[in-house]
């Protein structure tokens, strides 16, 4: 294994600045996907830079998919053209497909293989090969392909069939399980359905109408027709909201503090954080602007304000799955952060709550475990430490906003990890808690 890197992070006297977030990577994943299975020709404006979407574009290409990537003007704004293969059209890889850290391009890309009437066998890195797929595998034998695993686990050898619809109810909240199952319709002979247990990211369903197909909402229960004919679009991706709540959560906790996120995703079933910001004591603005592909996007600018303790109930957990390590992050600036009904956390890309703990007492907080959440608190102003990311990119960010309460220098061991979602990510924290006359434009 190469070494870690290990990024010092100093105390921060404010954060202030305007800015933009790379593109979001749930949308982009499902962009490049659809795109794969459309017809004609698809252009996307900033997608993803974070080697997880690099991942989906690298297997679409061993599918036979025509992908050219290329870089236009600022780092936040790369473009990707897409040749799509039609609905049924990819063509048998003659390697693995690598999903590398990303449990969207594992679990998404299983559901459109097992419509393919070819063999794929599918792997991951050591984090991703401890992740459960047994809630993609289930649905997607049931639907009629055959799926081996190890214990659940990855790598998966798909074996793709002809497949027909199914009704699924599954146990967890997951859109990752609801979009596998989604993208698997499309492939399937009449009606899939999926109806969850609560409320989860709807990106797949507006991307499909946005490539002029169809998904069908009632409740919590989504359904496809099979063999729909998608047409290839030009779609701009918006500013990921998980990226940008690093900053959001930096702004309301750190006194004299101001950011300003633009052009930045605020699909309602993304932004459960603003809710959070606001009971915290943040004065939050949001303005929309024009959506794009069915998604809403706008400026949100976050202030310091009061700090009041917040509490993050079980019903809230899915509206803000992937921001509850920054949100634990805002307790190291004097605050108290209890979360619970958030037993997911442990089979993401590490255990978070294990890891959120031991990194947040690393750098000098309290913080009590539980099995499905944690409560963190700093009485007194942290020490500083050695947190350590586990080779997970919001363990690493979330733990460098964590150490600008500190009162001494901390060091982010892993922040490497920071390349699968926010490349650059340390680059612009230096941007934002620098004294007003260095700062430059993002
Ligand atoms: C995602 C869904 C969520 C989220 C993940 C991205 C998606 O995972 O945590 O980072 O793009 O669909 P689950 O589906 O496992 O909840």
């Amino acid at each position: 294994m190469p070494p870690s890197v290990v990024v010092t992070v100093s105390p921060a006297r404010w954060m202030q600045g305007r800015l933009r977030v790379p593109g979001d990577k749930s949308i982009s994943h499902r962009y490049a996907l659809v795109a794969a299975i459309a017809h004609g020709r698809t252009a996307l404006t900033n997608f993803a830079p974070g080697a997880d979407c690099r991942s989906t574009l690298s297997c679409l290409r061993q599918l036979g998919v025509e992908v050219t990537e290329g870089v236009s003007g600022s780092v936040c704004s790369s473009g990707v053209l897409i040749e799509g293969r039609g609905v049924g059209g990819l063509l048998p890889a003659s390697d693995a497909l690598d999903a590398g850290n990303s449990g969207t391009t594992m679990r998404l890309l299983s559901g459109i293989v097992a419509g393919h009437s070819f063999a794929s066998r599918l792997i991951g890195d050591a984090s991703l090969s401890r992740r459960p797929m047994r809630r993609v595998i289930e649905p997607l034998e049931r639907m009629g392909a055959r799926i081996e695993a190890t214990d659940g686990h990855p790598p998966l050898a798909v074996l793709g069939a002809r497949l027909h619809g199914i009704a699924h109810h599954p146990d967890v909240p997951s859109a990752q399980v609801k979009s596998a199952v989604i993208l698997a319709g499309l492939h399937a002979d009449g009606t899939t359905s999926v109806t969850e247990p609560a409320a989860t990211r709807d990106h797949t369903e507006r991307a499909l109408a946005a490539f002029g197909g169809r998904a069908s909402v009632s409740g919590l229960t989504v359904s496809v027709d099979g063999h729909q004919r998608l047409e290839g679009r030009t779609l701009v991706v918006p500013g990921d909201f998980s990226s940008a709540a690093f900053w959001l959560v930096a702004a309301a906790a750190t006194p004299g503090s101001r950011v300003e996120i633009e052009e930045v995703g605020l699909n309602p079933s993304r932004t459960g954080l603003i809710d959070v910001l606001r009971r915290f004591g943040a004065r939050v603005e949001v303005e929309m602007s024009d959506a794009d592909g069915g998604e809403p996007r706008g400026t949100i600018i976050v202030a310091h304000d009061e700090m009041r303790p917040v509490r993050i109930s079980p019903e809230e957990v899915p509206g803000l799955i992937d921001e509850l390590p920054a949100i634990a992050a805002l307790a190291a600036h004097g605050g108290e952060v209890t979360v619970s009904g958030a037993a997911e956390l442990r089979v993401k890309e590490s255990d978070r709550i294990t890891a959120l703990v031991d990194g947040m007492r690393a750098l000098g907080l309290t913080a009590d475990e539980r099995p499905d959440g944690f409560s963190i608190a700093a009485p007194r102003r942290p020490t500083g430490g050695v947190a350590h990311a586990r080779s997970d990119h919001r363990m690493a960010m979330a733990f460098a906003i964590a150490a600008l309460a500190a009162e001494g220098p901390s060091a982010i061991d892993g922040a490497d990890a920071v390349v699968i979602s926010y490349p650059g990510f340390f680059e612009t924290l230096q941007g934002l808690t620098a004294p007003p006359a260095r700062q430059g434009a993002f």
